[in-house]
């Protein structure tokens, strides 16, 4: 399931990452990637292990942590801390599927990537190009997004970054292991976490809608790997 999760930050917020974020030193891309994708990558990220990176990262997990859709989404496990990455210049990132093992830095510790993530830092009538393609059975997504909104997509998809061909297209990525694994059993959590709320605001905790959550909560034991 692709989501689109609106204003994860303010516009306050988003100018703040963005004049830490132009200030940085940025490298090169290829460094965060396999063989396969270091081959069709062309773009600039923020090292790692930079004090901006770490600082910034935090803020978005802080953020997330506050969005009560993006949760009943994602159900997250654990994130690989926010990366940060950079194109312009007719830069682009090919056709490619995201690593499924990531370490997580200082750890020892491995995360399985269940979902990946796409925050977008820069408002979309200041560039052209830098469409992010989504393909999956029901064919192919674009996706550009207002500044602060986020794209979650599973990460066994195809997708690529179209090249940008005027300004620059600024933004986070990460991912996170759910504690759902099947995306399937996780879309059917999240859609039926939506109708109980739907159904709660129009006639509140009635014997119906307590025993819709107990079903949730049933469910989410029954399938988690927590
Ligand atoms: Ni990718």
């Amino acid at each position: 399931m692709m989501l689109h999760v609106p204003e994860i930050l303010s516009a306050d917020e988003v100018r703040q990452m963005r004049t830490a974020l132009d200030a940085a030193d940025w490298v090169d891309g290829r460094q965060t990637v396999g063989d396969q994708g270091a081959r069709v990558k062309h773009n600039r990220q923020l090292p790692e292990h930079s004090a901006v990176a770490r600082e910034l990262g935090a803020r978005i997990l802080a953020a997330l942590a506050r969005n009560p859709l993006f949760f009943a989404a994602a159900l997250p496990l654990r994130f690989v801390p926010p990366l940060f990455n950079r194109y312009a210049g007719g830069e682009h990132y090919g056709f490619h599927i995201d690593g499924s093992v990531r370490a997580l830095p200082g750890s020892g510790e491995q995360l399985r990537t269940d979902l990946s993530c796409t925050l977008f830092l820069g408002h979309p009538e200041d560039y052209d190009g830098g469409e992010l393609e989504v393909v999956d059975t029901y064919g192919t997504h674009e996706v550009k997004l207002p500044a602060g909104d986020l794209i979650l997509y599973p990460s066994t998809s195809l997708h690529r970054v179209q090249p940008v061909t005027r300004g620059e297209r600024v933004c986070s990525f990460f991912w996170l292991q759910s504690m759902i694994r099947d995306d399937g059993r996780r879309s059917m959590l999240f859609e039926l976490d939506q109708t109980i709320q739907k159904l709660r605001a129009r006639i509140g905790d009635a014997e119906e809608t307590v025993a819709l959550t107990g079903h949730y909560h049933n469910l989410l034991r029954m399938w988690s790997e927590v």
